[in-house]
């Protein structure tokens, strides 16, 4: 019986430039270089490998990460500080399972990454957007909302933030917004989830210090993610933050039914690491991002009409584009995949509707020749509509 049912999450249409995934270049996943470190895993670490893992993650997983972290960012976690998740995904549904109840608040940044949205209302929580800027956050603002919505007796569950190369922006948070959101955590006891999904794919010059570094004894939670740097099936992240908190989390019932939310692939993770391909390959990668971030940057310069705009982009995958107020990228989206290129309509990653008038290109599935055919017909069909 021949399987007809998808494989994958990613659908590419015969004939249309698919600019609106956001997912890794199946060309760039490391496929060889996993297979080496799945037969090491099997050779050396075969019987742990396959057992129920210890909650927190292999222990061997977790002093690599430490040791890692301290190496690239000059500030070496301890190793009750930090966890093994299924992802960021996975690791935001037990945080909301974790720090909040049905009709609390969430407040994030406008625009924000869309699906995190959906993980806040499976929860039943209640988001509120605080507008931002190519600074990120608006972080005076979140603190006057703050203080209102408390006011008024809501309580607010937490602050999600992506401080780095966010999605859908590209933008990161200012500096000075990082030291002004940490301080803020810890004077108005506001747990802060850091998303630093993005932040080992910087194309020019590594970002600044997290917000989580900057507070570490602070409220502050921050996600990694090897969906980006390595691959997205793998279903591995990692998660820092107070040791009381991470043993709330290791005491949930899922861990303590299932141990470690994916055990082999930590411990395979793990061995890619000690035979040093991470670093590699995230060099690798970065190398072909930034090829075609430049690449996709330049054909927009050449082919969008007067009055698109975009920011810069240092990191990440995204570049998030405005048009001229009057056209919305809803109902321009049949007419741009009529004419064969796809995207994603801005209003997505605004919880309270509005970014009519945006649109969000990725250049992370396809190589620059591609990203150039997508952008000339994008151009075209905006010429037409302005
Ligand atoms: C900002 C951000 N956070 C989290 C995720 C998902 O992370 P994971 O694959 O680790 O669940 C994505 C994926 O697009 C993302 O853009």
């Amino acid at each position: 019986m021949s399987n007809t049912l998808p494989d994958i999450q990613l659908v590419v249409r015969p004939g249309i430039v698919e600019l609106g995934w956001g997912h890794p270049d199946p060309a760039l996943l490391p496929a060889d270089g996993l297979a080496a470190a799945a037969a090491l895993t099997f050779a050396a670490h075969g019987h742990s490998a396959l057992a129920y893992g210890a909650e927190q993650g292999p222990g061997r997983l977790l002093t690599a990460l430490s040791e890692r972290l301290g190496r690239l960012e000059g500030v070496t976690p301890p190793t009750e500080q930090l966890m093994i998740t299924g992802g960021t995904s996975q690791a935001l549904n037990l945080l909301c399972g974790q720090l909040s109840r049905p009709g609390d608040v969430v407040l994030v940044e406008a625009p924000t990454y869309h699906l995190a949205l959906r993980i806040f209302a499976d929860h039943g929580l209640r988001v509120v957007a605080v507008p931002g800027d190519a600074q990120g956050m608006h972080v005076e603002t979140a603190r006057t909302l703050l203080q209102i919505l408390r006011s008024r007796g809501e309580r607010v569950a937490f602050l999600y933030i992506v401080s780095n190369f966010g999605n859908p922006t590209g933008a990161s948070l200012a500096p000075d917004r990082r030291y002004a959101l940490a301080t803020m955590a810890r004077h108005e006891a506001l747990m802060v989830l850091e998303d630093d999904a993005y932040g080992e794919l910087w194309y020019d010059a590594p970002p600044a210090p997290t917000i989580y570094n900057l507070m570490p004894a602070g409220p502050i939670v921050r996600l990694g993610s090897f969906a980006k740097v390595l691959a997205p099936g793998l279903r591995l992240g990692w998660m820092l933050a107070d040791p009381a908190l991470v043993q709330r989390c290791v005491r949930s019932g899922m861990l303590d039914s299932g141990g470690c939310v994916n055990q082999f692939t930590a411990h395979m993770v793990a061995s890619f690491i000690a035979q040093g391909q991470l670093d590699q390959h995230i060099t690798n990668v970065r190398n072909h991002w930034r090829e075609r971030r430049d690449a996709i940057l330049a054909v927009l310069a050449r082919q969008l009409p007067a009055g698109c705009t975009w920011n810069p982009i240092l990191g990440g995958f995204f570049v998030w584009v405005r048009l001229p107020p009057h056209l919305d990228t809803q109902a321009l989206l049949p007419r741009a995949e009529a004419a064969g290129v796809s995207y994603l309509p801005g209003a997505r990653f605004f919880a309270e509707g509005s970014g009519q008038h945006y649109l969000r290109l990725s250049f992370s599935l396809l190589p620059p020749q591609a990203l150039e055919l997508g952008v000339k017909r994008l151009g075209a069909v905006l010429r037409k509509a302005c």
